[in-house]
Parts: structure tokens; sequence; C-alpha cells
């Protein structure tokens, strides 16, 4: 892979996301939602029955996901099996699902050569967990961008009541330490940043100033 990648790592909720989208816009580069395939191989595993617990099973399934990334109307979409799953993968409960999927080593394996196939010209940013550590380990620029669990739990809270659901915010707070702990207890691929990681801690930051601070940094090393 010739192609440069910009990788963003982090627990969930530090706005990797919308971030990561707009630095890759702002670019015009591709992007790698790395999270999404995590939560598509549980959503697969939910529609074909396989539990959440076989490694063998979920592998296979990893391995032979029918996705199709698109956008309509400058809106993302996400299509499983042909089938529109964008708000379906993204719920909490998706989420949980996702990080127990993404606990086992096969399944892992399975989706590294996945996501290294994103990295074509003119560049790539990839958004998750292990970018930087596993994934893309001779990225020129790798950033782990974290909150505070709180001011992270305050954000999801924001987003929920936006499209229309209520959640209490100290159930939120509860979910993403449960979820922090298990992506970086976890033995394959821990959250945690790269050697050479820059860590960028956005509490106190908006996303406006984050996405200026990396296309900064980007432009300090090409
Ligand atoms: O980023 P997102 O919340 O969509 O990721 C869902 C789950 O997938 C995470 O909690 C994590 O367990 C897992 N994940 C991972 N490695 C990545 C991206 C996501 O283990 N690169």
């Amino acid at each position: 892979d010739q192609a440069p990648v910009l990788t963003i790592d982090g627990p969930g909720g530090a706005g990797k996301g919308t971030i990561s989208r707009l630095v890759a816009e702002r670019l015009g580069w591709h992007l790698l939602d790395s999270g999404a395939l995590y939560r598509l191989t549980a959503e697969a595993a939910a529609r074909h029955a396989v539990a959440l617990d076989d490694a063998e099973g979920l592998a296979a399934l990893a391995a032979s996901l029918d996705v199709e990334f698109l956008v309509e109307d400058g809106e993302p979409r996400v299509l499983l099996e042909g089938q529109d799953v964008t708000r379906a993968i993204r719920t909490e409960q998706a989420g949980d699902r996702a990080s127990q999927v993404a606990a086992l080593n096969p399944v892992r394996e399975a989706l590294l050569a996945r996501q290294r196939d994103f990295a074509t010209p003119p560049g790539l940013v990839a958004d998750g967990r292990d970018m930087g550590t596993v994934v893309f380990p001779a990225a020129p620029l790798k950033i782990f961008l974290t909150a505070s669990a709180e001011e992270r739990a305050r954000r999801r809270h924001l987003q929920l009541q936006e499209s229309g659901t209520t959640a209490s915010l100290s159930s939120l707070l509860k979910e993403i330490q449960a979820r922090d702990a298990r992506d970086m207890q976890r033995s394959v691929a821990p959250l945690k940043p790269a050697d050479d990681a820059i860590t960028l801690d956005s509490t106190r930051l908006t996303i406006p100033e984050v996405v200026d601070r990396l296309t900064q940094l980007l432009a300090q090393r090409g």
C-alpha cells in the first residue's frame, strides 16, 4: 500500500467518526470506519443465528461480509446483504455486541486484509482502535484521540436527544466505561496509543478545532 494513511484511534465517543469523516472530506481521501466492520459482523451474526462466542463461525461471517458503503444525498449509508442497516448498527446494543465480537482474534484476522484494501491513492483516513498499532503500523501520522468518559457520555446523550431517543446520562456513562474496559483489557489488539502516536484530548475542543489541528499536523509531516 503506497497511499499515505492517517490513523485515528481512541475510545468510543471521542468524536473519531465525525472528525475522520471531516478530515477525509477536506483532504479528498478515502475513509475507513473499521468499527462499522465489527458492528456489521455482529449484525450478520444476529441474522444468521451465529452465537457471539462462536469464534470460527464469526470469523467465517467476517471474511465473507457482503457490505456496501454508499453516500446518498450527502448521507452515508451501509447495506448488509443488500439491506439498509445504517441505523441498526449504531445502537448502544449493536456497539456492545461489536465489542464482544472484536475481542475474538479469528474475527480480527479475518477483517485485516479487508481493512488494508482501503489504503489506495490519494490516501486514507483510518478510524478505529488498532489502526496505528496493528492494521497500519507504518502510517506516517498516527493520532490517539481521547476525551474524558464524562464528556463522551454527555456528547452521546446530546446525540440521542437530537435523534429523539432518551437514555439516562448515568447509564450511558456506565456503558461507556464498560466498553472502554473491555476494549483496553482484551488480549488481542487492545486499545492503546501506538508508540509513535500523538495523543489529542478533545474534551475541551470543538470539532472544527480538532479538524484544523489534524490537518496542520499532517501538513507538517507531509
Ligand atoms: O468505533 P465503534 O464504536 O463503531 O466500534 C465498535 C466496537 O468495535 C468497539 O467498541 C471495539 O470493541 C471494536 N473495534 C475494534 N477495533 C477497531 C474498531 C472497533 O476492536 N479498529
